[in-house]
Order: structure tokens, then C-alpha cells, then sequence
């Protein structure tokens, strides 16, 4: 058995961020992640990090009161308000930090780090790295994370690259650590911990048509709900609108910011015909734009019945060179467009999971010592629509909180838990493992997994009704059926990928059962969840959030209120 007293699971910013709080706080850490942790989807958000630094001051200061309200109004009113404040609060400290540990933010003519405009601000609130700002965050908090394993005064970062956790083990309502998946050896390993924290991502992957890395299946947020955790707000879903035709990469939000056009097959900028957008346009927020898009092509504004344009040209090349030179490589590499003189093809796709691992604003679950950050966690910040910009800052700011927290908890332990319970898991899942290896059924993987996303894009997307998503309820249910009989390509220990993917396909489609449960029951509409036969928001019936518990019985909804701060809900106009 393998010991550490922290343990964070997830390579990306939020995990690395909570790993560098834990080891400042002098706790041992230990870091697993699937993937090398520079290999995490937080690599690919590209157009900025939200925090009210005022830095293109034009008369009116930018305030973190503002940045609150802004991102309460974008979630339609069901983000929780005390972690709104706390997220905007922090914001501008985690972003001076990250610039102080050398991350390369773009620069205004004075020097300062330089803000876009993204939806539900209206001016620049978003810092940048030019189109890689992901990449720059990412690296440079990996950069910290090798100085504070070579600095001997630390305490020790141990990193398990590519290990897929497979269990969370819980002992009399205390987490005590978790069984994981070495995936080049094939070994399974219990590891005992004084505190864990969950920072996997999001189950972008659930989907087809999604901008997110083949890794976001939700594993690391199904791993916890087996284990009796509820889930929040799963039936928040975000499709951003603007992603390459058929490829489904993301087209950053900045493309907008920086000026970019949406127009229609008549080359008109269509968003001025539709009232929640004719204010704001291109950067109203992406909740409204994805439906008006949607809505243009169903009334025939559309290209082939199945994309518009995102124009550029009129930025000309200096500006796309230095704003946005990534999205200029991804068009010309991927489709042989180059924006520089013709218009992108785009579609809206799956980018963002809003629901995830309930938690609290401290990062706490329901379980003692098990803590979440992140996007694999709804804490909730984001509530029914994310404005761009705020899912790096949740990252940063939630992941240093969640570290902060658990190593308040590890100081106060009396001693190790748990072996008997982490012994008798690992047993467990060995003969899963073993049954799955030996299974003579005749499903696969690649055709249960094309069902899943063929399912939740048609039927689970930007629009719902009650027919379509009860029979997508009835097909995840199929689809976790077939799942009993599904037969591994290969059965060898090593790099057995066949044996992760199968193990990951079963979180994605429990958690596509949670997602298509809270849509069905939701009926109201609400930021990125519209149902076209309830299409109004319902306070008075809907104003809370949904759990999601997993039991011996099957799936389980309740609800609990919002928290409800300064800013009263209103009706969303821009
Ligand atoms: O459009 C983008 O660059 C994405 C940003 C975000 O999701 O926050």
C-alpha cells in the first residue's frame, strides 16, 4: 500500500494549482494523473482568464463586485452567490501570482497584462496569452511544481503519470484513499491518504461533437458518485458556439472579443435579429449566441443546413498574427481555411460541464477528507451558463482553496486510516478487472461509445423536449445494458487501453443517465438547459439545485436550495 498524505487526483490547473497549495502548507503529495500532467485539457483553453484588473480603463473602474454580478446574471441566477464572491474576490491575487511565477500574459501598450472583452462584461475583463492561454497557465504552474520538488526545504511532490483511479475508498464517512490503475504495468495499487482531492475535468467526451481531449470522459467525476457522492446540476451543459466545422475545435470566444463577425449565407450579422443578442452581438453570452445560431440555420441562414461563418478578415493580419495566431494555424492545418482571407466555418459543439462533484465554497464534499475543485466539481460558480473566461479562474482560485482546506484537514489527523477497507477495495476491483478481461460478450467498445454520442448530440443538445429526451433516457439505459456484455479487444496487463476505455465508458454512461434524468425532470428553461415545451425559467419551481445520487436502486434526484447573496434573481436581459 502506498502512502501519502495528500492526495490530488488530476494533473491539470486546478490539480496542480491544489498540489502546490498542499506542498506550501508542507503537506507530502502525491499528484495522479492519466495523462503527463502537461497533457491535460486545461492545454487547449485558449482565449483568457477572467479578473477585474480595470486595465483598458475607460471611465469606469472594474470592481470584483461587478465580475460577481456579471457571472450571477450569466448563470441565470443559480450560481451560488457566496462562491461567486469568493471567486471574484480572489481573482485578481491568483492572477498576479500566476504572473509573478512567470506566465507570459499578453501586454497593453503600458506594459500591463492586456484584457479582452467576452460575454456578460461588455469590456475587457479577460486577461490573455494571445490564443494559448491555457498552454502558458499550464506550463507555468508545472514549472512551479518541478522548482518545489528540487527545493530541499519542501516536502515531496510525487507525480504517478498515467494512472487511471478506479475507486474512491471511504471508511465511516472519512475518505481514506483510492485504488488506481497503473497504465503501463497493469498493476493495481491501493493508495492511502490523509485527505483527497478530486480535479479531473470535465465529461465533455459524453458528447460527439465536442471541443474537449478524447481524455474528459468523466471518469474522475463518476468515480466519486459510485462511491455515494451526489453529483449537482448535471443537466447544465455548455455548447460553445463557435467551433470548426466538423472537427469541432474550438474557436475561441476571443475571436469575437477582438472583433470577429457572425454572419449568415446572405453575409449579414444575423445575432441583430434576435432580441437577447441584438445588444450585445458577438459577445452576448455563449448560452444565447449558441441558440441563435442554431435557430438561423433551422430558418434557412445557414450553410448546407449546418454551419455559419466566423469572419475575421476585417481584423486584418497583423492582429490575427498576434491575437490569435493558434486559431489561424488550427484553420489552415485542419480545414485548409486561413482567416486571414476567408471566413470560418463554424458550428456550435459541447465545451463545458457545468455540474460536477458537489461541494461547497471550501472545496468540501459531503465526505470528510475528500475535497473537489475544478470542473470536475460544482461548487457552484457557474450555475445554468459559465461566462467565458471564468473556467480557468475557477481553477486557479477553487484549486488553491481545495488545497488549503485539505491541508487545514491533514495537520488535524491523528494518525493513518482505513487499511482493511483500501485492502478489501483493491480486491474488489482486481476481480472486476478480472471478470471484464474474461467477458465473452459480443459488445465493443467503439459501438457502445458511438451510441452514447450519437444519442446525447441528437437528442440531449442545445434544445430539449420531453419526447426526444425521454427516449434518449431509454437508450442510456440500453446502452448501460449492452455495457454487461462488452468484450475487451485485448487482455494483456501492459498498456492495456482497451481495458481503460472500457473501464472509463462506464462513468460516461452513468453520468449520461444523470445528465438526461435532471434534463428531463428540469422542465423550465435556464441559461445553457432550454426546453422548447417549458420555455421559461420558473423560479418558483425551479430556483434550486439538483443532486444526483448513485444507490443499489438506480439513479436518485433530489434538490437543494441556491444560495442566494446580494443579488436578487431577476429576469436576464442584454
Ligand atoms: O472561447 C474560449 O476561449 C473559451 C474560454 C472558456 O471556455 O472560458
Amino acid at each position: 500500500m502506498i502512502y501519502h498524505d495528500a492526495i490530488v487526483i488530476g494533473g491539470g490547473l486546478a490539480g496542480l494549482r491544489a498540489a502546490i497549495e498542499l506542498n506550501r502548507h508542507n503537506i507530502k503529495v502525491a499528484v495522479i494523473s492519466k495523462v503527463h500532467p502537461i497533457r491535460s485539457h486545461s492545454v487547449a483553453a485558449q482565449g483568457g482568464i477572467n479578473a477585474p484588473l480595470g486595465n483598458h480603463f475607460r471611465g469606469v473602474y472594474d470592481t470584483w463586485e461587478k465580475h460577481a454580478f456579471d457571472t450571477v446574471k450569466g448563470s441565470d441566477y443559480l450560481a451560488d452567490q457566496d462562491a461567486v464572491i469568493r471567486m471574484t474576490r480572489d481573482a485578481a491575487e491568483r492572477i498576479y501570482e500566476m504572473e509573478h511565477w512567470g506566465c507570459p500574459f499578453s501586454r497593453t501598450t503600458e506594459g500591463k497584462i492586456a484584457q479582452r472583452p467576452f460575454g456578460g462584461a461588455g469590456f475587457p475583463r479577460t486577461c490573455f496569452v494571445a490564443d494559448t492561454t491555457g498552454h502558458a497557465l499550464l506550463h507555468t504552474l508545472y514549472q512551479q511544481i518541478i522548482k518545489f520538488k528540487q527545493a530541499a526545504e519542501r516536502k515531496e511532490i510525487v507525480i504517478y503519470e498515467e494512472w487511471l483511479v478506479t475507486d474512491l475508498v471511504i471508511e465511516d464517512g472519512v475518505c481514506v484513499g483510492v485504488i488506481a490503475l497503473d497504465i503501463v504495468s497493469g498493476r493495481l495499487e491501493s493508495f492511502q491518504a490523509g485527505a483527497v482531492i478530486f480535479a479531473t475535468g470535465g465529461a465533455g467526451r459524453i458528447y460527439g461533437k465536442s471541443t474537449n481531449a478524447v481524455i474528459n470522459t468523466g471518469m474522475g467525476i463518476a468515480v466519486p458518485y459510485w462511491a455515494g457522492v451526489p453529483l449537482k446540476d448535471m443537466e447544465f451543459i455548455q455548447f460553445h458556439p463557435t467551433t470548426l466545422l466538423g472537427k469541432n475545435i474550438l474557436m475561441t470566444e476571443g475571436c469575437r472579443g477582438e472583433g470577429g463577425y457572425l454572419l449568415n449565407n446572405k453575409g449579414e450579422r444575423f445575432l441583430e435579429k434576435y432580441n437577447d443578442s441584438k445588444k450585445d452581438m458577438e459577445i452576448a453570452p455563449r448560452d444565447i449566441i449558441a441558440r441563435n445560431i442554431v435557430r438561423e440555420i433551422m430558418a434557412g441562414g445557414g450553410f448546407d443546413n449546418r454551419y455559419v461563418h466566423l469572419d475575421l478578415r476585417h481584423l486584418g493580419e497583423e492582429k490575427i498574427m498576434q491575437r490569435l495566431p493558434a486559431i489561424r494555424d488550427i484553420c489552415k492545418e485542419f480545414v485548409s481555411v486561413d482567416p486571414i482571407t476567408d471566413p470560418i466555418p463554424i458550428q456550435p459543439g459541447q465545451h463545458y460541464t457545468m455540474g460536477g462533484i458537489d461541494c461547497n465554497t471550501e472545496g468540501e464534499t459531503v465526505v470528510k477528507g475528500l475535497y473537489a475543485a475544478g470542473e470536475a466539481a460544482c461548487v457552484s460558480v457557474h450555475g445554468a451558463n459559465r461566462l467565458g473566461g471564468n473556467s480557468l479562474l475557477d481553477t486557479i482560485v477553487f484549486g488553491a482553496i481545495a488545497g488549503s482546506n485539505a491541508a487545514q484537514y491533514i495537520q488535524g489527523l491523528a494518525g493513518k486510516k482505513g487499511e482493511n477497507t483500501l485492502c478489501d477495495t483493491l480486491k474488489r476491483a482486481e476481480q472486476r478487472i478480472n471478470t471484464l478481461g474474461k467477458s465473452s460478450g459480443n459488445e465493443s467498445y467503439a459501438g457502445i461509445k458511438g451510441a452514447l454520442n450519437n444519442v446525447m448530440d441528437d437528442k440531449v443538445g442545445i434544445f430539449r423536449e420531453a419526447p426526444t429526451l425521454n427516449e434518449a433516457f431509454r437508450e442510456v439505459k440500453t446502452l448501460q445494458e449492452r455495457y454487461k456484455k462488452i468484450k475487451l479487444n485485448y487482455t494483456g496487463k501492459r498498456v492495456n487501453l482497451s481495458l481503460v476505455w472500457a473501464l472509463e465508458l462506464k462513468g460516461s454512461l452513468d453520468l449520461a443517465e444523470a445528465i438526461v434524468a435532471g434534463a428531463l425532470a428540469r422542465k423550465e428553461s435556464r441559461g445553457s438547459h432550454f426546453r422548447t415545451d417549458f420555455s421559461k425559467r420558473d423560479d418558483a419551481q425551479w430556483l434550486k439545485h439538483t443532486l444526483a445520487y448513485y444507490t443499489p436502486d438506480g439513479l436518485r434526484l433530489d434538490y437543494k436550495p441556491v444560495n442566494i447573496g446580494p443579488f436578487e434573481p431577476k429576469e436576464r436581459k442584454y
